[in-house]
């Protein structure tokens, strides 16, 4: 098993798209800002498969309490495949990511958890996400068809000093 940065275009294959021109606009927004160097997309492989995913996004110009470019990088879109859950893949997944972003100068981290997902609640507590910056209701990182982000039920902004 290892934890490494990926490419846009592993992202497009592990969502199931075939093609960067015919992908849904949020899989473009994330595919550009990996493009970019905006975003890292971060791996963990198994046997030469890919089984988890987390984005670290340096900035987030539509709300800056997210990721501001200098300090402050919001996470995102964290996810293991089912059959691989509860055995520590993510958590690993995360301390390489946290490690990344301290040595490259940030010192704070946010994420966003739905108030009702206790089990996610709770493993970000337990990795160190103990302040709740804000109720959100707009998902920076997921767009409409006109590239705008789109509103979403009610979250958590919660944040970890690195
Ligand atoms: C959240 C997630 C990425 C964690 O990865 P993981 O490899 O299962 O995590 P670890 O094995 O390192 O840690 C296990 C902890 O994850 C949390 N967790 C959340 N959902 C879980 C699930 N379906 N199965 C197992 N653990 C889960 C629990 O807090 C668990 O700790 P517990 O056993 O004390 O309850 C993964 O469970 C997942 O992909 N969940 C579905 C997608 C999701 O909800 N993502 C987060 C919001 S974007």
């Amino acid at each position: 098993m290892t934890v490494r940065k990926a490419t846009g275009e592993e992202m497009l294959e592990l969502w199931g798209y075939r093609e960067p021109d015919a992908v849904s606009p949020t899989a473009r927004f994330f595919y550009d800002n990996i493009s970019s160097g905006n975003a890292d997309f971060w791996a963990t492989e198994n046997d030469g498969i890919l089984i988890g995913e987390l984005y670290a996004f340096r900035d987030i110009p539509e709300d800056r309490d997210f990721a501001d470019g200098k300090t402050t990088a919001y996470l995102c879109a964290f996810r293991v495949e089912k059959e691989y859950r509860g055995r520590g893949f993510g958590s690993r997944m995360m301390e390489t990511v946290l490690a990344d972003l301290k040595a490259n100068g940030f010192r704070r981290v946010t994420i966003g958890v739905g108030p009702e997902e206790e089990r996610n609640v709770r493993l970000y507590r337990r990795m160190g996400f103990t302040e709740k910056v804000k109720d959100c209701y707009v998902d920076p990182c997921a767009m409409d068809e006109n590239m705008r982000p789109k509103k979403d039920e009610c979250y958590w902004l919660l944040a970890k000093e690195l």
